[in-house]
């Protein structure tokens, strides 16, 4: 996700909004700016890359003059990384200066509007239509203006906004994306995230969904939707910088797994429109898809196990053959690949060498190829032919969790909409699907809220020697990322088991208290899940259950439970991960381990 700055006070601002992007580097970025205003003009500069080239452009910003300015770390969402798509953006009349976080679903029709009354666009990006929305509806004053413009805008935004006609005050203003307003002595701030604003003041204002912030170096007053004063209270931080840009979460994997109601609403939102799923973006070929006869699905680790899920989806909603590869075995293996096929390859970070290996055979061999990622820019985003970007913003822990099940949503969406355009998504199936995918990120809330059972039932289990993942179907596929999350960063030598092939070897390693995670969420199957919970608990095993709310027959059958919503099965493994990635989190962190940066593993694995 994107950083956001803003400075007005009694001091040069340009330095003070450099400090403050500093401290917001460890979000992720791929290209900063800040706009100051220098008497008759907005100085903008802002370019592609580090930070410390800004710093370096404009001596730390001393070459910025000016005491009112705004600043920006920019996650590409829209438009590759580049100078021109950097922010802050300028208006056509060079009156105002933007810098946003979020996304914009609705800026191809703003633009087209806009530029049908003359506004000329110079980047890529959604964010830019904003400067110009500001510009067309300027009502004389900055409040006003922002409320005339924001009921144009669909999707997420928190905006810090210049304006040469009001320079003694910044305007800030968020929706769905976080925004924070600072109070010092004589000088105000905004900021997306608490640390880039602790070493000036510790007194902040947690801005609401619709509220409009003005600030001036003496006061920041606030205005509700109908541009009514709000009074709000100050919140006074305690934390420290450290545990702040964790946003006060001990380790980025818990923060990272906190966020997944936000990431899974900005992956699939902008991507549902009018009870239909829209994937235009991808500019796939209609006939293509309609004579797709088979798609691989190619990945490494957590990536992998998601096109497991979407290998079950295509199959189910397609009804042509797909095949999930691990992309190490897949560049090596002798691959059937032909005109009619489609290569899929799922990679958080856009980097990993396996991966783009299986892209660069798959593209050799004259195969479409489509990638779903979550680096803008990145290698995989770059040389795939269609890119479907999951937007869970940056991940920092080692062990994936938002962007794993961004994966997931994504892959839902893309089947569903092949299957859509192939006339062949059951309008049914259709409602059903959309349904659960708008109900997950309240759902995912409800789940991640109760963490206090994944707490619990760590401290019974973190000391086992041996942990054994069981399951069937998607709940097999689960099982497999259930126990890399739990192997990666806790050390306890863990393995995934589909539950039919027990009793053809694996079950010889069950004796007394061994562990066994049972997963069965699928109504269908939970006889033959029974059965295999009975096999393992009759040799002596602890059997942790995971299953869906209202299904007390199988819980009865365990130890222990874990328990999610239910969800159609195609949604499903979203919300049971969740359960899963906690209790691998809770386990490791018992255990004293580095949660967020395990032994001999790396976020990105760049070599084969
Ligand atoms: C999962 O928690 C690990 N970090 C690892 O398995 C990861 O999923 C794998 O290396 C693939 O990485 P990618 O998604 O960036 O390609």
């Amino acid at each position: 996700m994107c950083g956001v700055v803003g400075y007005i006070g009694g001091r040069q601002a340009a330095p003070i909004l450099l400090e403050a992007l500093k401290k917001l580097e460890y979000r992720g970025y791929d290209s900063a700016g800040i706009a100051v205003i220098d008497g008759e003009s907005i100085d903008v500069r802002k370019m592609r890359g580090r930070l410390q080239l800004l710093c370096e452009h404009t001596r730390d910003g001393q070459d910025v003059p000016g005491t009112v300015g705004i600043g920006h770390t920019r996650w590409a969402t829209h438009g590759a990384p580049s100078d021109r798509n950097s922010h802050p953006h300028l208006s056509n009349n060079g009156r105002f200066a933007v810098v946003h976080n979020g996304i914009i679903e609705n800026f191809r029709q703003i633009k087209a509007m806009l530029e049908g009354k003359g506004y000329v666009f110079y980047s890529e990006t959604d964010s830019e239509v904003i400067s110009n929305l500001i510009q067309y509806c300027d009502q004389g004053d900055l409040v006003k203006t922002l409320l005339a413009a924001v009921p144009h805008l669909e999707g997420s935004y928190a905006l810090g906004v210049l304006s040469l006609d009001q320079p003694g005050c910044i305007a800030a203003l968020r929706k769905d994306s976080p925004l924070i307003a600072g109070k010092g002595e004589g000088e105000s701030f905004i900021v997306s995230d608490i640390p880039a604003i602790l070493n000036h003041t510790r007194d902040v204002y947690l801005m609401e969904d619709g509220e409009v912030a003005l600030l001036t170096g003496d006061e920041i007053r606030f205005f509700n939707g109908y541009g009514e004063a709000v009074r709000k209270d100050i919140f006074r931080v305690s934390w420290d910088v450290s545990s702040a840009e964790k946003g006060g979460y001990e380790h980025f994997m818990m923060k990272e797994m906190m966020e997944q109601p936000e990431t899974l609403r900005e992956t699939v939102r902008p991507r549902l429109k009018e009870g239909r799923v829209d994937l235009d973006e991808l500019k796939l070929d209609g006939d293509f898809i309609r004579r797709l006869s088979m798609v691989h699905l190619v990945a490494c680790g957590s990536a992998y196990h998601a096109g497991r899920l979407g290998k079950d989806l295509i199959e189910k909603y397609l009804g042509i053959p797909a095949e999930a590869d691990i992309a190490s075995e897949f560049r090596y293996g002798s691959p059937i690949l032909n005109g009619d096929h489609l290569l899929i390859v799922i990679s958080q970070s856009g980097e990993t060498a396996d991966t783009i290996a299986a892209l660069r055979e798959g593209r050799r061999r004259g195969v479409k190829t489509l990638a779903v990622v979550n680096v803008v820019g990145s290698t995989i985003a770059r040389e795939a032919d269609h890119v479907l970007y999951t937007w869970a913003g940056p991940e920092i822990a080692v062990a994936t969790t938002k962007a794993y099940t961004a994966q997931i949503a994504a892959l839902i969406l893309l089947s569903a909409y092949l299957a859509q355009e192939r006339g062949q998504l059951a309008e049914a199936e259709r409602a059903e699907l959309i349904e659960g995918l708008e109900k997950l990120p309240e759902l995912a809330r409800r789940v991640l809220g109760e963490k206090e059972q994944a707490q619990y039932l760590a401290s019974r289990y973190f000391n086992r020697g041996d942990v054994y993942f069981i399951g069937r179907g998607i709940d097999y596929s689960l099982s497999l990322e259930g126990s890399l999350k739990l192997k990666e960063i806790s050390y306890i030598h863990s393995e995934a088991q589909a539950a039919g092939e027990l009793k053809h070897g694996t079950i010889s390693l069950i004796e007394q208290g061994t562990l066994v995670i049972a997963i069965s969420t699928q109504k269908r199957l939970r006889e033959k899940m029974a059965g295999n919970i009975q096999e393992v608990k009759a040799r002596g095993a602890a059997v942790l259950g995971l299953v869906t709310e209202g299904d007390e027959v199988s819980a009865a059958l365990c130890d222990d439970c874990l328990r999610v919503p239910a969800l159609p099965d195609a949604v499903q493994p979203i919300l049971s991960i969740l359960p899963l990635q906690l209790l691998a989190y809770y386990v490791a962190a018992l255990r004293g381990n580095d949660v967020d940066k395990p032994r001999n593993l790396a976020k990105s694995v760049t070599v084969e």
